[in-house]
């Protein structure tokens, strides 16, 4: 229930691994009173439906529905889009643009139609184009559209930060900005650990960050989805619980802020690309994004990522 005591529904369009675990992850959280699942693949959205109804007994009550017919998202408050192309082994996000812009555009037409208020959360890679593509797609203001962003390779950088300085995740303050993809990049200048900067964190019975331990944390950030998508062929757990957190942040009204991706004028004087920064996301979407102060590197490495995600674009003619 919204804070107006209003019933409210979430769309999630894609019934794959990724949107599967959302549906799952906001089921046991109680996000939202409805939980309405889109694709293409009636079958599997039926399986899936059926299963995550079997949980009910255990979970917040909530109405979980399905079908492959889009007339099942109308009257939703968020559409969470995760259709699409995923990555093969060792194929990069940028690989998906073409195909997954696209049918981005095509969706997101056809959402405006039969949920014209709503939000619009694009998890589909590569997320930053997409987001863009769907954005312009849809007509609708850009607080309204944006993505999932670096909020999972921030929760990513979080785990690697408290595991080397032995805190809970929770204490752990750092951000990684920029591109969900290749050209993200750590705002280590910012990074605290309760407050202490974490250059000075000396963990206990360890040592501070050493600048080899930094550039393996980054390393392993970046090159986190390319390790599970070799072991278990996608991700889902984490961007799962992560996309359940922005819709906590949308539904609840929370002014939360997280890294999602948006679209950027004159941000460090970057403009017409839609990249994650910290940004307050409440019920009406993202309503601003925060200045925060960047090291030279951190500022030339945004826009470098700035560059690489608006290049994509324009190659594919948005
Ligand atoms: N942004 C992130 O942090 C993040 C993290 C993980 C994965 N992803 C991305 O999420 C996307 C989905 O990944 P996945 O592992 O769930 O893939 P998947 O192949 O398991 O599922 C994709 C689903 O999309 C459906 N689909 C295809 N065309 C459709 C259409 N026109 N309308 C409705 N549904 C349609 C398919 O039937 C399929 O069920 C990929 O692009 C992946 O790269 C993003």
């Amino acid at each position: 229930v919204t804070t107006q005591g209003r019933r409210t529904k979430i769309a999630i369009i894609g019934a794959g691994s990724v949107g599967a675990t959302i549906a799952y992850a906001c089921q046991i959280r109680g996000v939202a009173q409805t939980i309405a699942i889109y694709d293409i693949d009636g079958k599997k959205t039926r399986a899936e439906v059926l299963d995550l109804n079997h949980g009910l007994q255990f979970t917040p009550v909530a109405s979980i529905i399905g079908s492959d017919d889009i007339e099942i998202i109308r009257g939703a408050d968020v559409v969470v889009t995760t259709a699409g192309a995923k990555q093969k082994p060792g194929q990069t996000r940028i690989e998906l643009a073409d195909t997954n812009v696209r049918l981005a555009q095509s969706l997101m037409e056809q959402c405006v139609e039969v949920t014209p208020d709503a939000l619009h959360l694009i998890v589909t890679n590569p997320c930053d184009v997409v987001t863009y593509a769907a954005l312009k797609a849809s007509g609708l203001p850009p607080g309204r559209v944006f993505g999932s962003g670096t909020v999972l390779d921030s929760s990513r950088f979080r785990y690697l930060l408290a595991e080397h300085c032995r805190v809970a995740v929770q204490n752990v303050h750092a951000y990684i900005l920029g591109e969900h993809g290749d050209s993200e990049i750590p705002i280590w200048s910012g990074a605290n650990v309760g407050q202490v900067p974490i250059d000075q964190y000396v963990p206990t019975g360890g040592k501070p960050l050493t600048d080899e331990d930094k550039a393996r944390i980054t390393h392993d950030v970046v090159h986190a989805a390319y390790e599970i998508i070799e072991g278990k062929g996608a991700t889902w757990y984490a961007v799962g619980l992560a996309v359940t957190r922005i819709l906590e942040a949308i539904l609840h009204d929370e002014n939360r802020v997280l890294p999602v991706s948006t679209l950027l004028d004159d941000y460090e004087g970057i403009s017409d690309v839609c990249l994650s920064v910290p940004a307050v996301v409440n019920r009406r979407g993202v309503a601003r994004t925060l200045d925060i102060s960047l090291s030279g590197e951190e500022l030339a490495g945004l826009r470098a990522s700035a560059d690489a995600v608006r290049s994509v674009a324009q190659s594919l003619r948005l």
